[in-house]
């Protein structure tokens, strides 16, 4: 396995890059803004492809380098089902597994320093964003921050991973880089407590000055969504209302761009034919399937995701192609159902 944890002195940010082997696929947590120029470089010396981004949380110290590294790789952004964060390609929720080409990550909802942190565990590591650190715990006094809610996270998931399990946070600020489950559990001074209450009372008396970057940092990070201007100016786009007329017709064929888990978790547009968003540029090119099928019947291509993003990077991908007639169904499959659209289950 590749595992590389990368400091931003600047923030005291942690950011891990993971990938299973040299040449593959890679996925990146936590990843800062300035920083995204090293990790693309990172990237290219272990000759790893990005297919994921995710952030514990939405962050408060600083800008977020998810949007970036979208834009600079066509990765898939992921965030939680709370973050409110305009547009990410895939939300994830508590038992979720996000997976890349030989890593699976296992999804804890972890509130209590924000209501949208996210904990990921892999294997013998869990990565705690700022919910648990090394000999501490973060802040719960903004960001719909909640003691109690991190006390339960805490003592009631985190603690209850095997002893062993290495602990690698999303910051420190003294110079530690991990720590394990039954060392925080022994050592961790917030976590010397006999009740809740006794957690909260002294979270609660923290009395901490606002991070520097917060005014900066927060509406920063809640807008990463691409540019879609472009492509609709270009005729690329068209509304859910729209698309809802081409279910059943002959001369379109709707693409659905999610992972297999998503469809079922959020079902699918009737008809829909299932190309995943990582196999595109295989599908895409000439003689790959979606290529092959549009040229064959002439057909429309309209593809769809979740919530637009990875649709609007596969239908300029598609046009790069020469796939002329390709489209996207604005804002996705949340979209679709608030338009009111009908969704089955996938067969
Ligand atoms: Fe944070």
């Amino acid at each position: 396995m590749i595992f590389r944890q990368i400091f931003d002195s600047v923030s005291s940010t942690y950011t891990y890059l993971l990938a299973s082997r040299r040449g593959g696929e890679a996925l990146i947590i936590d990843p800062v803004l300035d920083k995204v120029d090293r990790y693309i470089q990172l990237l290219q010396e272990l000759d790893l492809k990005l297919v994921k981004a995710l952030d514990t949380h939405l962050h408060a110290d600083h800008i977020t380098g998810l949007g970036a590294l979208r834009d600079r790789t066509r990765c898939i952004t992921v965030m939680g089902e709370q973050s409110n964060v305009d547009v990410v390609s895939m939300r994830v929720g508590d038992g979720d597994r996000i997976e890349i080409e030989g890593l699976t990550l296992n999804v804890l909802y972890t509130p209590g320093h924000t209501d949208d942190s996210h904990s990921f565990v892999m294997a013998d590591r869990v990565f705690t964003g700022d919910t648990l650190l090394i000999r501490g715990t973060g802040r719960t006094d903004f960001q719909n921050g909640n003691a109690g809610a991190q006390y339960d996270s805490i003592f009631g998931k985190l603690l209850r991973l095997p002893d062993e399990t290495l602990v690698y946070p999303a910051h420190d600020y003294k110079g530690d880089t991990v720590s394990t489950v039954a060392e925080e559990r022994a050592f961790n001074p917030r976590l010397q407590v006999t009740s809740k209450q006794q957690y909260i009372d002294l979270m609660n008396g923290l009395d901490l000055p606002n991070p520097r970057m917060m005014d900066v940092a927060v509406p920063a990070n809640m807008r990463v969504g691409m540019s879609h201007e472009e492509i609709a100016r270009r005729g690329w786009a068209m509304s859910a209302r729209e698309a809802s007329g081409l279910v059943g017709r002959p001369d379109a064929i709707l693409v659905d761009l999610r992972e297999r888990r998503e469809r079922e978790k959020h079902g699918i547009i009737p008809g829909s034919l299932h190309a995943p968003y990582p196999d595109l540029a295989d599908n895409v090119r000439a003689g790959g399937m979606l290529h092959e099928l549009a040229t064959a019947t002439g057909k429309r291509l309209v593809f769809y995701c979740a919530f637009g993003e990875r649709s609007a990077m596969a239908v300029q991908a598609a046009q790069g192609a020469g796939i002329d007639a390709a489209c996207h169904i604005e804002g996705g499959i949340d979209a679709w159902k608030k338009a009111g659209g009908s969704v089955v289950l996938p067969g």
